[in-house]
């Protein structure tokens, strides 16, 4: 680290996962009072802490922003003394009450970390360090409390009150004695939960009600709390939450456990929503729809989301992680369980090829990045940081391969075993796979190593067939990342199949090939006729496959493959290798691609959405990642050019899949496969001839009924040159204005456009009335959209990256969580051409030597340079 940066390095500290200790003092109960209003609320908090082993240390509790009035210890008043931000209590007996008074500004809080107001609701968040932005605690998630909430607030201005748990009492007034106007309600959560869990809501909401009968016949109160203009928007997620509750106890055997079951949405949030025991808060993007507002993939986010938060009340809540560390213990495996709910209400083949795109477009590029850390990662700055791609989503991959290699009823024993093991206990990841193990006789010791190494492995396969035997030569390797330079081999389970090359048959059944060496060889018996590999099928293992192939091969597996997912891969190869060649000015032949594309629209076997899936054309940043550096012009034009060769070659078939429709109202997987090709459809068509799908994309949008179409047409519409784009534009925002969550959509749009002057777009939206740096979702809409624009935001001036370098800084003085977020893409300057790569570094630069930069900020910009 450089003389510049080292003062503010010195001054955040590093969290080492070597560095656990079992917490000194424990907290069996928390009660506490809030007096609630947006200028000042205070909360006064009653701890019963007990002195956790034999040792002489004092008591720590955990402040963040905020200073105690008054602390008294057993009853008697004491002086407060600080450390820093800790305030620490010398204690001599093993057990002692601790009371606390702090005030609040709730409205003044733009972190939207501890308790702050959203649309005039109040609202906590407290994962992962926000309870101690409320009152003084130990704040760490091994540390399980029950906890009795009472609160009182203006009954006018928040007559809904809302915390974990069941409610205990209400009733007009203040403690009898209080202010006019004022009501109050006390609430007790019995379950003992981490501070994280923590949750209360005091706002003008009304409830969608509804109720879910539990397997053993108990009855839970369900409530989806919004503004009562948006309750017609709350039965999509109404719907999702008792599926999902049916669905964990179909699947996993997990029963719901309160009697009481609320979510909230709010406007201003962080991420997408919070797990809070028995009181779910949500952003309101993940609740909020209708065919009118909101797309197929929003009503598929929504019920992803809800499906997600719902889980955690048995992957998180009843079960907890132990430290920060093992996040992924619970994110890992609740992204799984989510998926696999999705996986089953919709069309398996294509949940999969989705999760799949988001894997390789965000987690693969972190892994290969300066940012890389292990799915349990060593050392933190900021914990906030570490709610990546990597955590989530390849933790979820980690928890697949183990069900890959179990089996499901193996797999299902784990679980089964975890959760009754460790009901009510803070776990690690390494309970979670010895619980796998001790179920299902598998030894998993090398297989722990996907908690450990980061780095997306390599894998090389290649089948020879000389001499009458079919040997499968695999190699693997996993790159060197931040911190591991040596990597040991992994266990890579590969989901396998070899393929008749004449017939199109399966010759060998599928079959699970564990790789763990690093270079591997299989014989297979009894292959008389030449074959083709089919191989990391369903995406079986998170890694980079290399397969040598003989010519004509993708093809054919294009279209022959049995198994949806490989042929979906097969073709999105035989794509990416020819935009390589394009980008890397090799002459290229479209019509491989065109005519695997022509039989996959005309083939009858397939659904539409799969069509629509397969015919999508790699993005531009999933091709850099495959080439040594990144030359964003030569992509975009290797790209643009195929577009364009697909749409003439192919206009009639797409027109014919662009004329089907289905009605708004009609939310049916089939209805949905059929508006996914459409655009999609249109999209090529547009490429091919610019009038044509202009005046095409300007019918859709008029005519559509549902947003799927009108999104879908807009989408397109915004990156051509023609006179339909302004009028869609303004009509779309003339008709939504008072729609925020539909207005994200409409700033975007105009940031994802393939056009050459997004950026000087961008930068005008910027200065809109409605772009706000205090709304995540409104930020994320405009900055967000463009940073993930490869060729728009990476012009060879670098204006964009003094853009984003610009937003980096505004949005940390208002909220570094968001700020932070927007710093990746400007670490990946490595990969990028060297004109690019130093303006991007030049940024870096700028924004570190900053003054009172954040921790969250600091720290991705820090590593981003190191
Ligand atoms: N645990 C949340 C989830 O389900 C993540 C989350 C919500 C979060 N709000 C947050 C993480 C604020 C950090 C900060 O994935
Ligand atoms: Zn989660």
């Amino acid at each position: 680290m450089d003389i510049r940066t080292a003062p503010a390095a010195a001054a955040h500290a590093e969290t080492r996962r070597g560095d656990y200790r079992p917490p000194d003092w424990l907290v069996p109960e928390v009660a506490l009072d809030f007096t609630l209003d947006p200028d000042r609320s205070t909360v006064r908090a009653r701890l019963i802490v007990e002195r956790n082993g034999a040792h002489d240390r004092p008591l720590r509790l955990e402040g963040d922003g905020i200073a105690a009035t008054w602390l008294k210890v057993d009853g008697a008043p004491v002086e407060p003394v600080m450390d820093g931000p800790t305030l620490v209590i010398a204690l001599s007996g093993d057990r002692a009450t601790i009371e606390t008074e702090v005030a609040l500004h709730p409205a003044a809080n733009s972190k939207l970390m501890g308790l702050y107001a959203s649309g005039g609701i109040l609202c906590t968040q407290c994962e992962s360090q926000g309870f101690r932005r409320i009152s003084f605690h130990p704040d760490r998630p091994d540390v399980l409390s029950v906890y009795t909430v009472r609160m009182s607030a203006d009954k006018a201005r928040f007559p809904v009150l809302l915390a974990n748990g069941n409610c205990t009492a209400s009733g007009d007034g203040q403690d009898g004695n209080g202010k006019e106007g004022r009501h109050w309600a006390e609430w007790n959560d019995p379950f003992p939960k981490p501070s994280y869990l923590f949750a209360l809501v005091a706002g003008d909401l009304a409830p969608n009600r509804d109720s879910f009968t539990t397997m053993s016949g108990r009855n839970v109160d369900l409530g989806i709390w919004v503004r009562e203009a948006d309750l017609a928007k709350t039965a999509h997620a109404m719907a999702a939450l008792k599926s999902s509750m049916a669905w964990d106890e179909r699947t996993y055997g997990r029963e719901y456990d309160l009697d009481l079951f609320n979510i909230v949405a709010v406007d201003d949030f962080n991420f997408g929503a919070m797990e809070n025991k028995g009181l779910n808060i949500f952003n309101s993007r993940y609740i909020l729809a209708d065919a009118d507002t909101a797309t197929d993939g929003d009503f598929d986010a929504i019920a992803g989301v809800v499906a997600h938060e719902y889980f955690h009340n048995w992957s998180g809540d009843r079960v907890t992680c132990r430290d920060w560390f093992q996040l992924s213990l619970k994110e890992g495996f609740t992204v799984f369980r989510d998926q696999g709910f999705s996986a089953d209400i919709g069309s398996a083949a294509v949940k999969r090829i989705d999760d799949v795109r988001v894997l390789r477009s965000a987690q693969f590029p972190e892994d290969a990045g300066p940012l890389a850390h292990p799915v349990r990662p060593e050392s933190y700055l900021e914990i906030t940081n570490f709610y990546t791609a990597t955590v989530y989503n390849k933790g979820a991959e980690v928890i697949g391969m183990m069900r890959t290699i179990l089996g499901p009823d193996r797999f299902r024993a784990g679980s089964d075993l975890y959760f009754d093991r460790h009901d009510g206990e803070a776990v690690t990841c390494e309970d979670f796979v010895k619980a796998m193990e001790d179920a299902s006789g598998i030894n998993l010791a090398q297989f722990r190593l996907w908690y450990s190494q980061a780095g997306t492995p390599t894998v090389t396969a290649r089948l020879d067939q000389d001499g009458g035997r079919t040997v499968l030569h695999l190699s693997q390797s996993v790159p060197a990342t931040p911190g591991q330079s040596t990597k040991q081999p992994m266990v890579i389970p590969l989901r396998t199949a070899l393929i008749g090359r004449d017939s199109g048959a399966e010759l060998a059944p599928a079959q699970v090939i564990l790789l763990t060496e690093a270079e591997q060889a299989i014989a297979f018996d009894g292959i008389t006729e030449p074959a083709m590999l089919s191989i990391n099928r369903d995406f079986s293992a998170p890694i980079i496959l290399d397969v040598t192939r003989a010519a004509g091969e993708l093809e054919s597996l294009a279209e022959h493959d049995p198994n949806p997912f490989a042929r979906y891969e097969a073709l999105q190869e035989l794509m990416l290798r020819t935009l390589i060649a394009g980008a890397n000015g090799e002459p290229v032949d479209p019509a491989p691609v065109i005519e695997a594309m022509r039989r996959t629209l005309a083939s009858n076997a397939l659904d539409p959405a799969f069509k629509g899936e397969a015919l999508l054309l790699p993005s531009e940043s999933m091709i850099g990642d495959r080439m040594p550096l990144v030359d964003p012009d030569a992509i975009h034009d290797a790209r643009e050019a195929l577009r364009r060769a697909i749409g003439v070659a192919l206009a009639d078939p797409l027109a014919a899949a662009q004329r089907e429709g289905a009605p708004g109202s009609d939310l049916s997987p089939a209805a949905k496969s059929i508006r996914r090709l459409r655009s999609v459809a249109l999209g090529l068509i547009a490429a091919g001839d610019t009038l044509r799908g202009a005046a095409l994309a300007k019918a859709q949008f008029d005519s559509a009924d549902n947003m799927t179409d009108r999104q879908g047409a807009l989408g397109i519409l915004v990156s051509l040159d023609a006179p339909e784009r302004q009028a869609a534009l303004d009509g779309f925002y003339d008709r939504y204005q008072a729609d925020s969550l539909v207005i994200d959509k409409w700033f975007g749009l105009q940031a994802a456009a393939q056009r050459r002057d997004t950026l000087a777009a961008v930068e005008a939206l910027a200065r809109h009335p409605d772009f706000s740096m205090t709304n995540p979702n409104r930020s994320r809409a405009l900055v967000g959209s463009l940073a993930m624009n490869q060729w728009a935001f990476h012009t060879a001036s670098g204006e964009g990256y003094r853009f984003l370098a610009d937003m980096i800084l505004a949005s940390d003085r208002i909220n570094p969580q968001t700020a932070a977020r927007l710093v990746p893409p400007l670490g990946r300057w490595r990969r990028f051409e060297p004109g690019r790569a130093a303006l991007m570094r030049a940024q870096l630069e700028r924004i570190v030597a900053e003054p009172n930069l954040s921790k969250d900020v600091f720290e991705q910009v820090s590593k981003s340079l190191a």
